[in-house]
């Protein structure tokens, strides 16, 4: 938990990167300005269902402006919080089919950015939490001066240097690693700062929940069926595993962290690499719960942050969480798929 009162994410970052000699301080900068596209889009998302009752549906709200949906509301405001900064050669957004380009009249920069606006945003209506999530890498093209291209983005996850997301919930929290340990920093509504509020999280080896899409259960693997079926059994454990999935993978991924468990997206007969995208949901998300402590996989013993993208909106099935809950899972798969191929 905290030490102080007033350890502010601009302070931390910039505490982090004194660690380290080298630095430029252009992570700082970077990770500061996505704090600042944070408030924006945590203040438009917690007016979210006020905009039927003040009478600004349609096209243009009271001020003659267009109402965006919030997902491209948190889309535009990323790119206008980033474009201009000097540090990205180019950026990308599961909101765009193609590749960000860094507009003619700015700088360019070194890093890459690739992100999710906004994740679960089907929840929006029901005041449900969501989130941001965002993945960090330096290019791969020589830095000079050109802008970055899809080779900088399809980079394998292990390369990020950081990550991080934002879940816009009961309150709006901040998690980023940039490499040092994972960080929480809860934003003081009355003062606009975001107030570190969980120092170096780590995860339990093992949780007690699970967080599943139960729904495409007919759809599932056979050892995914046993391996759920153990988990809701009392005489396996001292009591059964919870089930608990709000549909936002950023926040069901966030409560697992802070309490331990399993988020699963499988593939299933339906979808062979799942649902979730590699880039901007997968790879950040797994950057963050590795450096934790835990561990993400596509349940067959394949590290996420060891795919190689080869195009931007690419899916892959996931397995994320507690360490031993992954290395369970991943054993009812194995002995599934070896019983398959006996028989
Ligand atoms: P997004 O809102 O960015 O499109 O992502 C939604 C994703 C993810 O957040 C969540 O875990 C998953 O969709 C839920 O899918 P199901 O409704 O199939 O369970
Ligand atoms: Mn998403
Ligand atoms: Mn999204």
């Amino acid at each position: 938990m905290a030490k102080t009162r007033f350890m502010t994410l601009p302070r931390h970052i910039d505490e982090g990167e004194k660690l380290h000699p080298s630095a430029t301080g252009e992570l700082s900068a970077i990770l500061n300005q996505i704090g600042l596209a944070a408030k924006v889009i945590s203040l438009e998302v917690n007016k979210a269902g006020l905009a039927d009752i003040l009478g600004f549906t349609g096209d243009e709200n009271v001020h003659g402006e267009q109402v965006k949906k919030l997902d491209m509301f948190a889309h535009d405001a990323l790119i206008r919080a980033l474009d201009h900064t000097g540090h990205f050669c180019v950026m990308a957004s599961e909101e765009e089919e193609d590749i960000i380009h860094i507009p003619a009249k700015h700088k360019i920069g070194k890093y890459v950015i690739l992100f999710d606006p906004l994740d679960g945003s089907s929840n929006i209506d029901a005041n449900v939490s969501i989130g941001t999530i965002f993945s960090i890498f330096k290019r791969i093209t020589p830095d000079n001066g050109n802008p970055g291209t899809m080779e900088d983005c399809l980079q394998p996850g292990i390369n990020q240097v950081a990550a991080g997301y934002i879940v816009y919930g009961s309150s709006t929290i901040f998690v980023y690693t940039a490499g040092h340990g994972v960080h929480g920093f809860t934003l003081d509504p009355a003062f606009g700062e975001f107030l570190l509020s969980h120092e170096d999280i780590k995860m339990k080896s093992r949780g007690g929940i699970y967080s599943i899409n139960e729904g495409n259960y007919k759809y599932w693997h056979p050892g995914l069926k046993k391996y759920i079926k153990h988990l809701q059994a009392w005489d396996n454990h001292e009591k059964p595993y919870k089930s608990r999935y709000i549909g936002s993978m950023v926040a069901d991924i966030h409560r697992n962290l802070l309490y331990g468990g399993i988020f699963m997206y499988p593939a299933d007969k339906r979808n062979p690499n799942g649902k979730l995208r590699l880039v901007y949901e997968c790879n950040p998300m797994a950057f963050i719960v590795e450096a934790a402590g835990g561990k993400a996989t596509d349940g067959k013993k394949k590290r996420i942050l060891e795919y190689k993208p080869t195009e931007l909106h690419q899916r892959v099935p996931i397995y994320i969480g507690s360490k031993d809950d992954i290395d369970l899972l991943e054993k009812f798969i194995e002995e599934e798929e070896i019983a398959v191929t006996e028989s």
